[in-house]
């Protein structure tokens, strides 16, 4: 059976693209592998916020994973902090990662950019550079052979895949299982709704160009609505020269099971209205479902129960292998 893994940030709420991007295909392995899903909270922590602020992410996270349809009988659903080992092995993992691959990695070359001042690196947190090796952690602790993530993740994957190679070079073959990363080719980059051309972010300063799961259906039709178009009026899947229509298309094609071709065809003859209204039925549709679970579940007893089975699982397993590594390279 394989093992597959995946988590998700609480910087912000959980979006619509991390819904298409990483929820949707983990759910969909669901019941023919070995699962772990996971709040990235100390991955968080590089964003800076405030503490009731984060508290009220992580608790909101938890709750809309089992809202969007993950069982605790068959995924191993865990917050990433109440697991020690995670951070452990990111700091053996560190210790076998030059400064030069972990500053080569796009998201830390785009985010130090933004924060870099007059003062040059001081305003950069270590943790916007090591992010990596505590992601590769997260991954190398449950032997996955599988992460279901979206593109912009790929290449944090593909440095997991470099650092195991070389532990198993200097160390044995088995001390790492090297993972996959399986990303959907359509649905791996679902767009902003204001700027096409840029990734769906929950980072975003403006509200109108992202979907959260917790957003109320009328809103997020209001949002696809004024999702930026282009003056054809032509249902036509081109992500480069009509990036906003593709997006449109795509996530359609996403939440329905469609084909893109299939989607193309529905819309034959239609107008960007008629296209708008329908997306925003089918967002809407799954916003309702999810919502009306998380709210039952979001702040219980019941919801602190699944988490503890779940913290339970990842630390009995995560904890064997982390021994085992240690003995490995001599601790
Ligand atoms: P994060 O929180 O940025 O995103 C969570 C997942 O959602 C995907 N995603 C998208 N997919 C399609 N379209 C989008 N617009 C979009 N935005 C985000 C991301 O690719 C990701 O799969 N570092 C990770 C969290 C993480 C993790 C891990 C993932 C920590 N440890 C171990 C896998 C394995 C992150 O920042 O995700």
């Amino acid at each position: 059976m394989k093992k597959v893994i995946t988590g998700i940030t609480t910087t912000g709420t959980i979006t619509l693209g991390n819904y298409i991007g990483a929820i949707k295909p983990m759910l969909e392995l669901q019941d023919e592998s070995e699962m772990y899903m996971f709040v990235a909270d100390l991955h968080a922590l590089v964003t800076p916020g405030n503490a009731k602020d984060l508290r009220e992410r992580i608790s909101n996270a938890s709750a809309l994973y089992f809202a969007c349809g993950f069982d605790s009988n068959k995924t191993t659903i865990f917050i990433q902090s109440e697991v020690p080992a995670h951070p452990q092995l990111a700091w053996i993992l560190g210790c076998n990662t030059t400064i030069g691959e972990l500053s080569r990695m796009t998201q830390f070359k785009d985010k130090s950019q933004a924060k870099k001042s007059s003062n040059g690196t001081e305003t950069i947190p270590t943790g916007l550079l090591t992010y990596p090796t505590l992601m590769a952690a997260d991954i190398l602790l449950y032997d996955i052979n599988i992460v279901p993530v979206g593109k912009d993740q790929k290449q944090h994957i593909e440095l997991t895949r470099n650092i195991a190679t070389r532990m198993n070079n200097k160390y044995g073959k088995d001390l790492f299982t090297i993972p996959e990363e399986y990303t959907t080719t359509v649905s791996a980059k679902i767009m902003d709704l204001q700027d096409p051309t840029k990734k769906m972010s929950k980072s975003s300063d403006n509200l109108k160009s992202f979907i959260s799961l917790l957003d109320s259906p009328e809103l997020a039709k209001k949002k696809i609505n004024s999702a930026v178009t282009d003056s054809e009026n032509l249902i036509k899947y081109d992500p480069e020269n009509k990036p906003g229509v593709s997006n449109l298309i795509t996530i359609y094609s996403s939440l329905k099971n469609m084909e893109i071709e299939e989607v193309v065809k529905h819309f034959e003859n239609q107008n960007y209205g008629v296209l708008k209204f329908e997306v925003g039925q089918v967002v809407g549709e799954l916003l309702a479902d999810i919502q009306s679970k998380f709210i039952k579940l979001v702040g219980t007893k019941e919801l602190r129960e699944l988490l503890d089975k779940g913290k339970n699982r990842a630390n009995e397993i995560a904890n064997k292998k982390l021994k085992f590594i240690q003995e490995k390279i001599g601790l």
